[in-house]
């Protein structure tokens, strides 16, 4: 057995040096995929040097506190969540879309807390989630053709040619939304976002629908009786009872935007990306010898590592040997993103593999990216029943191989979308048309949500 994995042993995080021969751009000299091509070069290097100069957007000791509670749920002893839009964008920079998905988020988090009894790792997929890998370059609408969307780090969704032009100035405000973003977030954390704490705010309306209704309720009672009791012991309202700790987390594929906010800090030694806590290698991008790697292998930060059906065992024991060759713990988080009728044939030579490496991993199930269809009418969307079946067999998965399943990776909004069938609700086909607002991929809405965390509960439960 991985000793990474043994509960009980919480490894330190320990000082390794950086590669003599990385420095924050020697990505360049690497084939840099799903990068943009800026039409003003001049215009690129302003924006970047002024992006250089600016406040970073977090500090090197929070990158090593998530790095600690990384390590610790590698020995078991937590549980991750990592959840947020596919993309953020510059319009919904605003307070209620902020605040309800910080919400939706704190009350799974407690309700993972209270079911698998143990702690969280709250990530979010927020503060600077702007940047999107594409499959095409280029996008043709009736016979026309322009570049793709990138993200709203790059250009803008709009179908026009010069929505569609590469824009440096986007960096900058990508940085300030980000910064924004996370400034509201850390005021409703430390504020305590007291009704997150009482589950009588809670809308759990979708209850009533569920054929698992009365294990859910028992859930959500249980649960505020704990909070009562904390609350009577303590003399204390249970949403001021300990900071919460609420980490960032992006798609780190515009390098030259990370490159920006690499740093070194005082009395550190190596670089951090100070432009997020945790920073992932998404699934195109994750070519042993390109460029994405090169720039993950020097910096300090944990890093997520999105795998994919089509990754071999020797792929990513390479990966690992490159990412981490001290092999330290806290480092890595695999999330693998398999689809729920390719999970069984891909995971368990995957787990095997990094086994025998003896590389300490935390493994997390993205139960999204690998079950995106189309309707007959061309809405993409994700079916609830497949995702709960990836992340069921996810667990069971792992369990089978000596291994574990420590987190989650979702993409959610804490608003009554319609963007997923199923659930609780079971939204059909025809209600994805109420109100689908995702410009890239479906998200679950508020109750999906939450009935996933509860989900998630009831199949641990069952396994211990
Ligand atoms: C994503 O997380 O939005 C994404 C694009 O994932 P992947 O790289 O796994 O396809
Ligand atoms: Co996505």
């Amino acid at each position: 057995m991985n000793i990474a994995n043994t509960p009980g042993h919480i490894p330190s995080v320990q000082e390794v040096n950086t590669p003599a021969d990385w420095k924050p751009e020697s990505w360049q000299d690497f084939p840099a995929l799903q990068q943009a091509t800026y039409p003003d070069q001049e215009a690129l290097a302003a924006a970047l040097s002024e992006l250089a100069e600016l406040p970073p957007l977090v500090t090197s000791w929070e990158i090593i506190s998530l790095r600690e509670q990384i390590a610790e749920a590698q020995a078991g002893k937590r549980f991750l969540l990592q959840g947020g839009d596919c993309a953020e964008n510059f319009r919904e920079c605003s307070s209620p879309l902020i605040t309800n998905r910080l919400k939706v988020l704190l009350q799974m988090s407690l309700a993972l807390v209270h079911g698998l009894q143990m702690p969280v790792v709250r990530i979010g997929r927020f503060a600077g989630q702007y940047a999107k890998p594409r499959s095409s370059d280029l996008e043709t609408r009736d016979g026309v053709t322009l570049p793709s969307f990138r993200g709203d780090l790059v250009n803008s969704v709009e179908f026009t040619e010069a929505s569609r032009v590469p824009d440096p100035q986007r960096l900058i405000q990508a940085h300030s939304l980000s910064a924004l973003t996370l400034n509201f977030v850390r005021s409703l954390v430390d504020g305590g976002f007291a009704d997150v704490h009482h589950t009588e705010y809670w809308d759990l309306s979708w209850l009533e629908h569920s054929p698992l209704a009365d294990d859910f309720h028992k859930l959500t009672e249980s649960l505020e009786q704990s909070l009562r009791f904390m609350e009577i012991i303590t003399g204390r309202d249970a949403g001021s009872l300990r900071r919460v700790d609420f980490f960032t987390s992006h798609e780190a594929l515009h390098l030259p935007y990370e490159q920006a906010q690499t740093r070194q800090v005082p009395r550190q030694w190596g670089w951090f990306n100070l432009g997020t806590h945790f920073p992932w290698i998404g699934m195109r991008t994750a070519d042993l010898d390109g460029a994405h790697v090169e720039y993950f292998r020097g910096i300090r930060n944990p890093i997520g590592i999105k795998v994919g059906p089509g990754m071999s065992p020797e792929w990513l024991a390479g990966l690992l040997e490159k990412l981490n060759p001290a092999r330290e713990p806290g480092r890595i988080v695999l999330i693998h993103r398999m689809g729920e009728s390719k999970i069984e044939e891909c995971l368990p030579g995957l787990i095997n593999a990094v086994h025998d490496t003896g590389s300490p991993v935390l493994w997390i199930s993205d139960p999204m990216h690998g079950n995106t269809e189309s309707t007959g009418d061309g809405i993409k969307t994700r079916r609830f029943r497949k995702i709960m079946r990836e992340m069921e067999l996810a667990f069971d998965i792992h369990r089978a191989n000596n291994s574990r399943l420590g987190g989650v990776h979702l993409e959610l909004t804490g608003e009554n979308v319609t963007e997923c069938t199923g659930g609780a609700r079971d939204l059909s086909d025809q209600d994805l048309k109420l109100a689908y607002k995702s410009t890239v991929d479906p998200r679950l809405n508020y109750e999906q949500s939450l009935e996933m965390a509860m989900q998630i509960v009831r199949k641990h439960a069952r396994q211990t």
